[in-house]
C-alpha cells in the first residue's frame, strides 16, 4: 500500500500510523512517473481532486498505473456544494436554503475555515464524467453518501446533508 500527498506534514503524520505493510511518500498526484505501468490493483483518491486545478493528468496517471480490471475510487466534494454557497440562515439561526449559483463556472473557489484561507477547485459533474471516460475508465458506481439515522443520532448537525449532498463517490474501473 502506497500513500501519496504533496504536503510533507501529512506524510509525516501518516508514517506515524504505519503498520509496516504500507509506505508513504511526498509526491504530486498529477505526475506518477516514478510508478510502473499496470502495477496497482486499486487506487483511492480521498478529497484530493477538488484540490487540483485540473483533474485530467491525475486521472490519466492513475489509469496508467492500474492493472487491467483495477479500480479507482474517487471521493470528492459534491459540485452542488463547491459551486457557490454557503447556507442561508434566518435571523434566529435556522437553516433556510443553500445557494446554488455559478455552477458552470469552472475554477478556483476561495474560502476560510478555523482562521485559515483555502483554495480549491469547482467543476460541474459533466467535467468529471468526461475526464474519467476520456482517460479510458468505465463508471461502475456513483454514490452520493448521506447520513444514516444512527449517524444523525450521534451527530445531529449533519441533518443538512439530507437536504444538499456534500460528497460524491465515483467507482471507476480500467477495462
Ligand atoms: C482536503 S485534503 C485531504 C487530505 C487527506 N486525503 C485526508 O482525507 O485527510 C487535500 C489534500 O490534497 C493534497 N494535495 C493537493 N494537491 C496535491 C497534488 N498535486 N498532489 C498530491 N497531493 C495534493 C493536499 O496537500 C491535502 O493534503
Amino acid at each position: 500500500m502506497l500513500g501519496l500527498d504533496l504536503c510533507a506534514p501529512m506524510i509525516a503524520a501518516a508514517k506515524q500510523l504505519a503498520n509496516g505493510q504500507d509506505d508513504y511518500r511526498v509526491a504530486d498526484a498529477e505526475d506518477l512517473t516514478f510508478l510502473d505501468d499496470g502495477s496497482f490493483d486499486v487506487a483511492v483518491s480521498y478529497l484530493n481532486q477538488c484540490d487540483l486545478p485540473a483533474i485530467e493528468s491525475n486521472t490519466r496517471e492513475v489509469f496508467r498505473v492500474l492493472k487491467p480490471g483495477g479500480r479507482f475510487v474517487v471521493v470528492n466534494v459534491h459540485p452542488m456544494r463547491s459551486a457557490a454557497g454557503p447556507w442561508m440562515k434566518a435571523g434566529d439561526g435556522a437553516t433556510q436554503h443553500y445557494i446554488l449559483d455559478a455552477y458552470f463556472d469552472e475554477g478556483a473557489r476561495r474560502w476560510s475555515m478555523l482562521g485559515e484561507n483555502f483554495t480549491n477547485f469547482h467543476r460541474p459533474l459533466s467535467t468529471y464524467i468526461q475526464a474519467y471516460r476520456q482517460a479510458g475508465f468505465t463508471i461502475d458506481e456513483f454514490i452520493e453518501p448521506s447520513p444514516t439515522a444512527g449517524n444523525l443520532a450521534l451527530f445531529p448537525e449533519l441533518d443538512d446533508e439530507l437536504r444538499v449532498p456534500n460528497f460524491m463517490v465515483f467507482v471507476l474501473s480500467k477495462p
